[in-house]
């Protein structure tokens, strides 16, 4: 097989880029490691920039999502009984867009499928081969062998785990790294949200997060120790909880129910760079990993798709380089803004094992000065609604 654009994983950015290179009549091929129901199964959060949706939009997955989707104008930021709201339009003058990553992703398949984009599930070992040579090409191991697929490009989309990193030589990249020391215990109920837009919660006993997909469906998260075990939670205690964190206005109306998804996922900042080696380019999770508090990940996989898509494209169109050999620097540009963002709103909520009574004091001073400052505000507000492209 031969394509122009090998690309590794079909999660949200591997299908973002198809379909963007679609439009400008690349062709690729998908190659991703599960099934299809596997990568639709996934619960993720939902707090699309409009950057994303201007996206989605352009490839035409945006019909559902300006249907379904829910408009939020601002987010509470709550500390002990305290609570104050950023007003994302007043300082901004946009909203984000709440609509599950799940479904986004669905979306993306239906308009991958509608194109008769080929793809390939359940691919075994796929390797990287000369990436830095004119020879690019990709295998896997397949029920009857070996199969290759020669291209001109490769796009490691391929998420944190995957083989794209990997296959940039170590002695030429450098990782950063920061493992936070708590994790995030996750609810989904078939429940209504308690409040119609998030509650950021920061409390004495720890960060807690209330979001939602719809108006019967919520989805609750509360720091927890990394040596917790989602088992160790009933639903009775999760509640419990919960209700400790938040404001007890919000804590007295909210609606329990049993837990249809409960888990426990690590928080981690990581950046690799450079995101290009040769003919092979990363995106998304393959090159960047942030805390979830401010929503960035699937919002900076999608900067780094378009700047992708756009190197690629003025390549194809006018043979020159210039985009490709800008594209590593461009996108690392945006990803430690996203970084940095992500890294002090964790910073500004969650309570660290290793907090002194003065950084407390800290903490609560930065809470009360955002309270205060429009100026702190707009800052957050910018960052939460995504930092241009
Ligand atoms: N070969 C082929 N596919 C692979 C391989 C491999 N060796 N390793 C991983 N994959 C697939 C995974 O199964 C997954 O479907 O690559 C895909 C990577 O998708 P994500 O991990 O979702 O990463 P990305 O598409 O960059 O999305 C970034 O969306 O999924 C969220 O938390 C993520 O918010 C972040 C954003
Ligand atoms: C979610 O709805 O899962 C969610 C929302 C906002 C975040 C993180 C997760 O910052």
């Amino acid at each position: 097989m031969k394509t122009q654009v090998a690309i590794i994983g079909g999660g949200p950015s591997g299908m973002l880029l198809s379909l963007l290179l679609h439009r400008e009549g690349i062709e690729s091929v998908v190659l991703e490691r599960r099934t299809k129901e596997h990568v639709l199964g996934r619960i993720r959060a939902g707090v699309l920039e409009q950057g994303l949706v201007g996206l989605l939009e352009r490839v035409g997955c945006a019909d559902r999502l300006h249907a379904e989707g829910y408009v939020h104008d601002g987010t509470l930021i709550s500390y002990g009984d305290e609570m104050f709201r950023i007003d994302f339009v007043e300082h901004t003058g946009r909203p984000v867009i709440v609509y599950g990553q799940t479904e986004v992703t669905r979306d993306l398949y239906a308009a991958r499928e509608a194109a008769g984009g080929p793809m390939v599930f359940e691919v075994e070992d796929v390797a990287i081969n000369g990436a830095d040579t004119d020879a690019c090409h990709v295998t896997w191991r397949t029920p009857g062998g070996t199969a290759r697929l020669d291209c001109d490009f490769v796009a490691g989309c391929d998420g944190f785990h995957g083989v794209s990193r990997r296959s940039i030589p170590a002695a030429l990249r450098k990782d950063y790294e920061k493992v936070y020391p708590f994790g995030w215990l996750g609810v989904l109920s078939e429940t209504r949200p308690v409040n119609d837009e998030l509650i950021y919660a920061n409390s004495p006993r720890g960060f807690a997060l209330c979001s939602m997909r719809n108006e019967r469906l919520s989805r609750y998260y509360i720091q927890c120790s990394l040596d917790d075990r989602a088992e160790n939670w009933s639903d009775a205690d999760f509640w419990e909880e919960l209700k400790a964190r938040i404001p007890a206005g919000q804590a007295a109306t909210l609606e329990t129910g049993p837990s249809i998804e409960k888990s426990i996922a690590p928080l981690r900042s990581f950046v690799t760079e450079p995101m290009r080696w040769g003919r092979l380019f990363l995106c998304g999770d393959a090159a960047h990993i942030v805390p979830p508090t401010g929503a960035k990940g699937l919002n900076t996989a999608a900067s780094d798709v378009h700047y992708l898509h756009e190197a690629l494209a003025d390549h194809y169109a006018t043979g020159s380089t210039a985009g490709i050999d800008g594209y590593s620097q461009k996108a690392l540009r945006r990803v430690w803004k996203a970084e940095r963002f992500s890294w002090w709103f964790s910073g500004l909520l969650h309570r660290y094992p290793d907090q002194s009574d003065f950084d407390l004091k800290m903490q609560i001073a930065e809470l009360e000065f955002l309270r205060s400052s429009p100026a702190a505000q707009k800052a957050l507000a910018e960052n939460y609604v995504g930092l241009p492209y």
